[in-house]
């Protein structure tokens, strides 16, 4: 296929006629470690992809945004009036108006536009496509009105985006990937105060790999899903009167559990309360140089996001154990659950034997067939030309 920077171009000459006035790339990500922490203001670690969403655009005149997608081979149309209240544009075209009308309600003047777009990120493999579509949008829509929004303020917006117009109440981590991510680092994200540092991450240089198996599981109930799990970390905060869990450290855990009545609301804020801990202390190695080392935390959160939060599904669990059975130095899911994909750190010239034996756990199972790729830290969101 060709490069994806080229369809979208090809695709707003065909759709559009002429050259668009640039073009704008944001990628998906995979979260290293750090899961279901965003929304407690805790901390996250992920990196973009070398998967790239890509708008061409152009303006037009007007409040009139008019846009191609190489995936459903659709154009829609939407004026003010579709992008003033939520619900009235749907399906992809939903996290464009979104972005649109989330710049609005922040008082920007939006450029009318017509964009082309096309993905490498798979949809529904849990690596946020959606985040690389309102990334890929926000960024054009920003250099082609000249907008004042820095980049360390586009993540909120774009999430506004999601969480308000498509409706769906994720976290900061998956925007923040993709749009503040620098290549060859990981991302550590305080999603409290939105300070970053970029964390060299140089896979390569520590003779290791980074494998992405897709679990192809299917996503099953991953919405109401997430959201009960977002209740539930809020309840548990509201219970031991602090604002989120980040503000409960490891040494205070167990006063903290021994206060919360629920088994499950334990479970969920034991996960939390951990896993900013190993976030933490996954960038304590990093940042030391001792990368080989971080294997054990990425299975110490595979563990308790499979017995405290409970957000694996057996595929998940099946590709996680195979992986370390054939000598994975750790392994977790990354992303919200239910399915999605999962990461293996390996030993650079053990990519292959760990997928084969994923491949061959999952035919035991009669599984579908897993598929995988071997990823490097790209960069976050970009204008192309
Ligand atoms: C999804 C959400 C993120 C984050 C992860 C879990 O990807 O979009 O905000 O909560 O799940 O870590």
């Amino acid at each position: 296929m060709t490069d994806v920077a080229d369809r979208a171009a090809a695709g707003f000459e065909r759709e559009f006629g002429g050259s668009p006035a640039g073009r704008w790339a944001a990628p998906g990500r995979v979260n290293l470690i750090g899961e279901h922490t965003d929304y407690n203001d805790g901390f996250v670690l992920p990196f973009a992809l070398p998967l790239r969403t890509v708008a061409a655009a152009q303006p037009q005149a007007g409040p009139r945004w008019t846009v191609w997608s190489e995936l459903s081979g659709e154009t829609i149309d939407f004026g003010a009036d579709e992008v003033a209240e939520p619900g009235r544009v749907t399906d992809w075209g939903a996290y464009v108006a979104g972005v649109v009308w989330a710049l609005r309600e922040a008082g920007h003047d939006v450029p009318g536009a017509r964009l082309a777009i096309a993905s490498d990120v798979p949809l529904g493999a849990g690596l946020s496509s959606s985040a690389a579509l309102e990334a890929a949008v926000l960024t054009a829509l920003v250099d082609l009105g000249g907008l004042d929004l820095p980049a360390e303020r586009q993540p909120r917006l774009a999430q506004r985006a999601e969480n308000a117009y498509v409706g769906a109440p994720t976290g900061i981590m998956d925007q923040s990937a993709a749009i503040r991510c620098r290549d060859g680092h990981a991302l550590f994200l305080d999603c409290r105060t939105e300070e970053v540092e970029h964390i060299p991450f140089d896979l390569h240089a520590a003779g290791l790999a980074m494998l992405v198996v897709d679990s192809r599981a299917p996503h099953r109930h991953a919405d109401g899903e997430y959201a009960a799990r977002r209740r539930s970390c809020e309840a548990a905060a509201e219970r031991l009167g602090v604002r989120a869990l980040r503000d409960v450290g490891v040494d205070q855990l167990d006063a903290a559990l021994a206060r919360l009545d629920d088994p499950e609301t334990r479970r969920r804020a034991r996960h939390v309360v951990t896993e900013d801990q190993r976030v933490l202390d996954t960038v304590a190695l990093l940042r030391a140089g001792r990368t080989r080392e971080i294997g054990p935390l990425l299975t110490a959160s595979h563990v308790s996001m499979r017995d405290d939060f409970e957000i694996t599904v057996p595929e998940i669990d099946t590709a996680v154990e195979a992986a370390l059975g054939a000598g994975a130095l750790g392994a977790r899911m990354t992303g919200g659950g239910f399915g999605g994909c999962v990461l293996a750190l390996v030993g650079a010239d053990a990519a292959d034997a760990v997928a084969d034996a994923v491949t061959t756990a999952y035919a035991d199972k009669g599984f579908q067939a897993p598929t995988h790729v071997t990823v490097l830290p790209a960069a976050g969101a970009a204008r192309l030309d």
